[in-house]
């Protein structure tokens, strides 16, 4: 029997797969197709305060090997999502982590922060500082160490659960922006979101979605991601939850080997909304078949 359990903060999980936010929606869309107890954990669509009604459409486009998205965090906010999408998640069985994102300043971070805190059944935060998605907000939060560490620090003062960050690819150094994550008392860093990019109609010279630039996510990004996941894991000690165009058991190993802790499926669930519960089992065969014992001796092991 090989042992997939992996620990993240105080979070345990019995396997390191989990879906990614804004991916898999508040999972009930997904219940009919597997068996969602047999995930390590599901990252809820982030939240905010209040309810956002999110970008217009057209919001999302086929790129090579990948997708763009403009979603714009629509979400029902902070309460309705308490009140009616959080009972469901909690039934199904793995942890629940909760994504929360600030639309006006570091305050809202916090106060969001705290108020999840007091639910005894939610597993963990994610932050989101990393949606390239909000209008006119040009610099995110993400790409400045400094402001990084302020709402990390404001949030770690307010809870004591398990803390994850969600970081943006879009930067020079992101592993000085994990490094700043660290320093202010989160748990874990998941890494990538989106890139930002852009798609234009050769026929109309108008941009594909309606906002004009998006995220871009699945294959297209994964090298960019597994390289960002394994030069952040030389620079921090905490566990990296990695992600960016995981689409099968070979493409969420090689971040393993990168230095994840734990991957995260995002884009291809659009496409095998199985995808999660296959990596689980196929995972599980890579480590038999190359008699390693323990999921933990396969992370952060490339051979340079
Ligand atoms: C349609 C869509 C919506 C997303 N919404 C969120 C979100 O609300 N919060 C978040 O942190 N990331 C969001 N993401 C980013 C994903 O969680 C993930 O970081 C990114 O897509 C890279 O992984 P992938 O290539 O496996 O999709 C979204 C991605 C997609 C495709």
């Amino acid at each position: 029997m090989v042992d997939l359990r992996i620990k993240i903060g105080e979070l345990k999980l019995k396997n390191p797969v989990m879906v990614a936010s804004g991916a898999f929606g508040y999972a009930e869309e997904f219940k009919d197709f597997m068996n969602l107890k047999e995930l390590g954990a599901i990252v809820t669509k982030t939240i905010t305060l209040k309810p956002r009604q999110g970008n217009p459409a057209p919001r999302t486009c086929e790129t090579p090997a990948g997708m763009l998205n403009s979603i714009g965090l629509e979400n029902p906010g902070l309460e309705v999502f308490i009140r009616e999408k959080l009972p469901l998640l909690l039934k199904i069985g793995p942890p629940i982590i909760v994504s929360i994102a600030s639309e006006s300043g570091p305050e809202e971070f916090v106060e969001l922060a705290r108020k999840v805190d007091k639910i005894k059944e939610i597993a963990a935060i994610e932050l989101n500082i990393s949606c390239p998605n909000i209008r006119g907000k040009p610099l995110l939060i993400s790409q400045d160490p400094k402001a990084t560490y302020g709402v990390v620090r404001g949030v770690r003062r307010v809870t004591s659960k398990t803390l994850i960050t969600k970081l943006s690819p879009n930067v020079t150094f992101i592993a000085d922006i994990a490094k700043a994550t660290e320093a202010a008392g989160t748990d874990a860093v998941s890494l990538i979101n989106t890139i930002t990019a852009m798609s234009i109609d050769v026929k109309t010279r108008k941009p594909k979605i309606a906002s004009l630039t998006g995220g871009l996510s699945g294959p297209a990004i994964r090298p960019v991601a597994v390289r960002m996941v394994w030069e952040v894991n030389q620079k921090i000690k905490i566990p990296i939850i990695g992600m960016g165009g995981i689409m099968d058991t070979p493409s969420a190993v090689e971040f393993i080997i990168a230095g994840a802790t734990a991957i995260s499926v995002g884009t291809a669930n659009f496409i095998n909304p199985r995808v999660s519960i296959e990596i689980i089992k196929g995972i599980k065969k890579y480590l038999q078949e190359n008699n390693i014992n323990s999921i933990n001796e396969l992370i952060g092991s490339i051979r340079c």
